[in-house]
């Protein structure tokens, strides 16, 4: 084992120096142990002494049982654990997805998170959040598979960017944390994933990888230094991990040669130490690759349970149970991983807020096996109760809100519903020829696309499309609409098009998660064209029709260089995936119920290459080495660096009303300098005590076996013959790295000290103000961007750091203020392992997008 890695090393001689290839190369990652216990801060003291009162009751087996879940298809959610009856417990039921619930009846499916990522509107995240919550809730979910911020979207064509929000750290920041305190109002635990650097589907598992033929022998690690880390990946999960967090689940991909969910540095260090992060970390799904080092290295509870899907075998279960009996893991180790689960219980309220599941994901009849894989069990197992509460008008209202205008030429929008000849074009207008839910894990190409495919989606209980809308908004006044829905009957589009006044052409490309390869695309896009030949379609339509406009359901950014420029598109939409009431809020922009407010949350490059990092398609090893090299550099810093041009920038959109900018105010405000976190935490605790004598823990007789269940109980009373034999999990590890079985009171990170980091890190420095007018006629509403430049030789050119989405009358001004912390001027020290103010010049920029900063200001960065 080595102790240290080279790139840490590395790191810590030049700051913010982009890594070179050959740095990176053979990346490690550092031992971190022992894992950090919960300490109760930040508003988690009453938590976790519940927590604590709790788990000072259970016996070893029922600790087990808590941390493990029962298998695959196990029970009715995509996850549960095991319960503890004799004290009330339930069996906690984990559910996807981050934009609903998944696998259930009568459930809403909300607008995808890289699409609302586009309002850039935290009351909008924040409702978003607590009505997703409110049906789990109902459902009987006690922990929701999401938010995601990992992916971040290193990488345009990666299969899984729409689950999140946004390449930039700040904008998905904020977003997560106003999903995460939306839900957990809700009572609700929010499980923010993937931990961390899981950029692209292709060699996320090795079994995956190689059931496309692909010769891989571990899951692809993302190496990256430690600038990276802090300033690019972990600068949201900080966020969320301030906003509370109940849950978060590692990932599959190895970091710097260490798989995410037995990574002592990601977990022991910079989650649990660095971030303080309160709650308990919950392996993906066969991501927990080994027993004893995964519970070293922090992992707190394993999904689905099982090694791989209905193995019947676990690293923990039993095999945790004999750890604690042999002595291989300490008892306040198993202590703190049941504390954790439990504080997050108590933090959100689900004393108070459970309802008992009452759904079941592998089968919606109404009754059926409770145990579903083994056919165990039978009974009622769904009640279909309806939990959408009327949501459909508040998701309506985010898409319309999220929708960004591109182009607007000649007036073309909004339209009055009175043009004399309305023809709509593509599959992407029409209903689903399937059925909205016709494609299991909605992984094809069916009708318009309003979510992406993979475990990140939700059933529709219906779905409006566009030509439905648009039909309904025409024959109000009796006008004429006519559509062609196969994108390539061109003879029909160019008859009908050369008769339009206007022409509406719906465009998509679709993505999801890597265990669906739909037309070539294994999870990630093969490439960032339009799907169903979107460039052609609109080519023919364009043709004949000088009024056309193209809205573009799309996953992510597209090429749309055939077509942005042609005089004949006088209006260009990006409206992303808009769930369940697509149709209605894009007839809400089109008609102009809804001024367009949304901006883009990536750049659109005119190619790939822009982009300057890419998916890697064709392992590069029996283990894919994925460098990141560009280290800070994605999305819109990237093209600012290379000075290329992008076609639509970062935080561009445009309005029916235009606005301007005017007088920037900086104040400063009197903060003390910054002053590392020190000391020493306190000793581990342990709750209660238990016996070691193994014939204590034998399959009871009272219990029936389900059969390939997952139990903590020992099968003999030999511990030797008793273990599941799993691949590289025997519990009597021969190995246990330095420190990690010591609880005693450790020193406390630097940059620690509270969820979220060191409590100074969000000191507010600056007060920045400026006047926006409204110079139209129309009510619209502007997001105003505030961006900061760093400074240094390594930085990028600006960094967004805060915002506000205004409303603003037709004349009026209005002011906007946003904050600016000490964390949003600080560049990550790797040598002081902190966060430090630099010497170099900083400005402040405020403007509509990343390359229209309208105004700008120096700051005083003297005192602090
Ligand atoms: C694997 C996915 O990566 C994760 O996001 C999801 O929550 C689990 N499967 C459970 O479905």
């Amino acid at each position: 084992m080595k102790l240290r890695s080279a790139l840490f090393l590395a790191a810590t001689l030049v700051r913010s120096q982009v890594i070179s290839n050959e740095t990176l190369d053979n990346a490690t990652s550092p031992p971190k142990y022992p894992t950090p216990w919960i300490d109760g801060s930040g508003g988690w003291a009453e938590a976790y002494r519940k927590a604590q009162d709790f788990v000072s009751q259970l016996t070893l087996v029922e600790k087990v049982n808590i941390s493990t879940g029962v298998g695959w298809e196990g029970e009715a959610c995509v996850g549960n654990v095991g319960a503890v009856p004799r004290l009330g417990l339930h069996s906690l039921c984990l559910q996807d997805s981050p934009l609903g619930i998944r696998f259930a009846d009568r459930v809403s499916a909300f607008t995808a998170g890289g699409t609302v990522a586009a309002a850039w509107d935290r009351g909008l995240w924040y409702q978003r959040g607590y009505d997703m919550g409110t049906e789990f809730r109902m459902k009987g979910v006690d922990v929701m598979l999401g938010p995601v911020v990992g992916p971040l979207g290193r990488m345009p064509a990666g299969g899984r960017n729409w689950e999140g929000f946004s390449p930039d750290p700040v904008l998905s920041g904020i977003a997560v944390a106003e999903t995460i305190r939306g839900i957990q109002d809700t009572g609700v635990i929010a499980c923010t994933k993937h931990f961390i650097a899981n950029e692209q589907e292709h060699f996320r598992q090795g079994p995956e990888g190689r059931g496309y033929g692909y010769n891989i022998t571990e899951s692809l690690s993302s190496n990256l230094d430690d600038v990276t880390m802090h300033e690019l990946y972990l600068w949201p999960f900080a966020d969320a991990v301030r906003a509370g967090t109940g849950a978060i689940m590692c990932s599959y991909n190895q970091i710097n040669n260490s798989y995410g969910c037995q990574n002592s540095y990601i977990q022991n260090y910079l989650l649990k130490g660095e971030l303080g992060f309160q709650g308990f970390i919950l392996s993906d799904w066969q991501a927990q690759h080994a027993g004893v080092s995964s519970t070293l290295a922090g992992l707190d509870m394993t999904m689905p349970g099982d090694t791989s899907f209905n193995t019947g075998l676990s690293y923990w279960g039993t095999n945790l149970t004999i750890s604690m009996l042999n002595g291989t893991i300490p008892e306040w180790r198993l202590d703190d991983m049941v504390t954790r689960i439990m504080a997050a219980y108590y933090y959100v309220g689900r004393d108070t807020a459970h309802t008992p599941t009452n759904f079941n994901s592998w089968n919606k009849a109404t009754y059926g096996y409770q145990h579903p894989f083994v056919g165990f069990n039978y009974g009622l197992i769904n009640e279909h109760v309806d939990v959408r509460e009327g949501h459909g008008a508040r998701i309506r209202d985010a898409a319309a809100r999220s929708t960004v205008l591109l182009k607007n030429v000649n007036g073309a929008l909004p339209l009055t519903g009175k043009e004399s000849f309305t023809a709509v074009f593509g599959n992407d207008a029409e209903d689903a020829p399937y059925g909205p839910n016709g494609c299991p894990n909605r992984g094809c190409r069916n009708g318009t696309l309003a979510m992406g495919w993979g475990s990140g989606t939700a059933d529709f209980p219906y779905l409006v499309s566009p030509l439905t809308a648009i039909q309904n908004e025409v024959l109000k006044n009796y006008g004429i609409i006519v559509s062609v829905t196969d994108d390539y009957a061109y003879g029909e589009i160019i008859a009908e098009a050369s008769q339009a006044s206007v022409a509406i052409v719906f465009v998509n490309a679709d993505s999801g998660e890597g265990f669906i390869n739909y037309d070539g695309n294994e999870g990630d896009r093969r490439n960032l064209t339009l799907w169903g030949g979107g460039d052609a379609l609109i080519q023919n339509v364009t043709a004949v029709c000088n009024n056309t406009i193209v809205v573009m359901h799309t996953v992510g950014p597209v090429l749309v260089n055939s077509f942005y420029e042609n005089p004949n598109v006088t209006a260009i939409l990006w409206a992303g995936l808009p769930g369940e009431q697509s149709g209605n809020a894009i007839a809400d922009i089109l008609y102009g119920r809804v001024n367009p407010g949304g901006k883009l949350p990536f750049t659109i490059g005119s190619s790939r290459e822009d982009y300057q990092t890419d998916v890697m398609y064709e392992p590069n090893g029996l283990v894919p080495q994925q460098n990141f090299e560009e280290g800070v550099f994605i999305d819109y810093r990237a093209f600012d660096k290379a000075d290329i041009e992008p076609v639509f920038e970062f935080g561009f959109g445009l309005s029916y009303t235009t606005f301007s900018y005017s007088g920037l105010n900086v104040q400063k405000h009197q903060v003390g300098p910054y002053t590392p976190t020190t000391g020493t935490t306190k000793a581990a605790p342990v709750l209660g005590n238990f016996s070691t004598d193994p014939s204590e823990y034998q399959f009871p007789e009272n219990v029936t076996r389900v059969p390939l269940y997952i139990y903590p109980y020992l099968n003999s009373t030999d511990l030797e013959e008793s273990y599941n034999h799993t691949d590289y999990g025997s519990p009597i590890s021969d190995y246990i790295p330095e420190g990690a079985t010591d609880g005693s009171p450790q020193p406390r990170v630097p940059a620690g000290g509270a969820p979220g980091g060191n409590p100074q890190l969000y000191d507010v420095l600056f007060t920045v103000t400026a006047t926006i007018t409204n110079n139209g006629t129309l009510t619209g509403e502007e997001i105003v961007q505030l961006y900061v430049s760093l400074g240094g030789p390594n930085d990028p050119r600006v960094v967004l750091r805060n915002f506000d989405r205004l409303s603003i009358g037709p004349g009026q001004s209005v002011t906007f203020s946003a904050d600016l912390t000490r964390r949003d001027l600080s560049n990550w020290d790797t040598v002081s392992q902190n966060w430090v103010i630099t010497d170099y010049p900083k400005t402040v920029h405020v403007g509509s997008s990343s390359r229209n900063l309208l105004l700008e200001d120096t700051l005083d960065l003297g005192g602090y």
